[in-house]
């Protein structure tokens, strides 16, 4: 078995249309994509990333950032999702509330954005008091995964490609972000997540004899103009996450 997962477009298209490229290319198809949530927020093309997401019908969860949008009254938004609401159409907004909070994918992987039960706690990663993101603490990853039986865990959120080895050896996985390398955040003390590189990222996932493996994908594609798009929208933080990967 081998499947793709995808997380965090961010109403990146171009970057979406690069990566479901790259995905057809490693001959699996669209009934073999998942997505963790976060699919339309930000300042560059939302309604055209809904355009391309919806007919596909991918196995999806909601992320916090979807969740803002259906919840959160038009003039009472946060900029990424005032960027992108105008954007949206009815249609798009009905398929946002059919999105569930978790699900399991072929019985063999738990999705959620975040972790279980929330939507907007870093799982993998967690940030210091000095707001560096690290390796959150073991005992922690773990208490979380209780009561998961599948062998793979899928989330999101944080837009860092990585993955954690559970003690009973059931393996999370977070694919990092299709279309949102940078970032920054005030909460719970201000903290910015960097990938490093303005690629499109995203994790292929196969069964092999000996456990789950995991193939992390890193894609290139124009994300120059979807810089200057931000630019243009006046967005200097994504501006810049864009071009590099980096917020400075
Ligand atoms: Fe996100």
């Amino acid at each position: 078995m081998r499947f793709a997962a995808i997380a965090d477009i961010h109403g990146n298209a171009a970057a979406l249309e690069a990566v479901l490229a790259d995905i057809a290319a490693e001959g699996i198809e669209t009934g073999d994509i998942v997505n963790l949530g976060d699919c339309l927020s930000g300042p560059l093309e939302a309604g055209r990333t809904a355009d391309i997401l919806v007919p596909l019908q991918l196995v999806t969860v909601r992320g916090n950032h979807d969740r803002y949008l259906i919840e959160h009254a038009a003039g009472d938004m946060h900029e990424w999702e005032a960027d992108a609401f105008g954007q949206l159409t009815a249609r798009h907004l009905d398929w946002l509330r059919t999105l569930p909070f978790d699900a399991v994918f072929r019985d063999v992987a738990y999705l959620c954005h975040a972790r279980p039960q929330d939507d907007g706690t870093y799982w993998l990663d967690q940030v210091t008091p000095e707001g560096r993101v690290v390796l959150r603490d073991q005992s922690e990853i773990e208490a979380w995964a209780e009561g998961i039986t599948q062998p793979l865990i899928l989330c999101g959120h944080t837009h860092l490609p990585r993955a954690v080895r559970l003690s009973d050896g059931r393996l999370i996985v977070n694919p990092g972000s299709v279309g949102c390398p940078a970032y920054d955040d005030d909460l719970p003390v201000y903290h910015k997540v960097e990938a490093g590189s303005p690629l499109a990222s995203y994790a292929i996932l196969q069964k092999t004899e000996a456990g789950w493996s995991v193939s992390f994908r890193l894609v290139p594609y124009d994300h120059m103009a979807q810089s200057r798009l931000a630019e243009r929208n006046g967005r200097p933080s994504w501006t810049a996450g864009l071009a590099t990967g980096r917020l400075s």
